[in-house]
């Protein structure tokens, strides 16, 4: 798919107040400083649509972009971000978590991970919570550019052998870099897909 435009629309605290309407819509989430913003950056081939930065923390609303006059990405905040205090973070669990199963036009949740990591137990939780509540997700792994071909997609397997000795089968798996735009033709080729559906 070839995206021809991609604007900001609007920044919300609660999913009740997003657009309405029903056109499809695909959300990004994972943790703090994982890319989110970045990777929107790359798909929509504006390096300056979703802000970025090198402090975890920097999303802290539901951000929707609207992508070729027709269908949204909405860029979440990260979870787990253990700077902010207590309160905040729960509050921002309460909007992340609301807008995940409140929100209808949600077509599919995209889960980041850093590929140079090894699985975390918020990770494997969130994907978990997302499994008991049937939230359709697929996996995206982020800043493969960090690591050598070889040592990249190993890492990945291992990742992914280690979801598969509890779960039946893996969700779709993206290997992706937004320095390099690895992962962007996938990406939006499954999008098209699903906006088909
Ligand atoms: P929060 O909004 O704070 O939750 O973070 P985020 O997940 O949106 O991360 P963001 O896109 O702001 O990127 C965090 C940092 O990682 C920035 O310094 C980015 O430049 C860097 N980064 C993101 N993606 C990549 C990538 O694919 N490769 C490399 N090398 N760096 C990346
Ligand atoms: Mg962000």
């Amino acid at each position: 798919m070839i995206i021809n435009s991609a604007r900001f629309e609007i920044s919300n605290s609660t999913h009740s107040r997003c657009p309405q309407g029903m056109r499809h819509e695909y959300a990004f989430i994972g943790r703090s400083n994982v890319g989110k913003s970045s990777l929107i950056n790359m798909l929509t081939g504006n390096s300056k649509l979703a802000k970025t930065s090198s402090t975890p923390g920097k999303t802290l609303l539901i951000n929707h972009f609207l992508v070729n006059g027709e269908w949204y990405i909405v860029d979440l905040p990260g979870y787990g971000f253990a700077m902010r205090g207590k309160q905040q973070r729960e509050q921002l669990e309460t909007m992340i978590k609301g807008y995940i199963l409140g929100r209808e036009q949600m077509t599919n949740l995209f889960v980041l991970i850093d590929s140079r990591h090894e699985p975390m137990k918020i990770d494997i939780e969130f994907f978990n919570w997302l499994g008991e509540n049937g939230v359709p997700f697929a996996i995206v792994f982020t800043k493969l550019d960090k690591l050598g071909n070889d040592a990249g997609r190993r890492k990945v397997q291992k990742y992914c052998n280690k979801l598969l000795e509890s779960w039946e089968e893996l969700p779709p798996v993206f290997l992706t870099s937004s320095e390099d735009g690895r992962g962007k033709e996938e990406l939006l080729d499954y999008i098209e897909q699903l906006n088909k559906l």
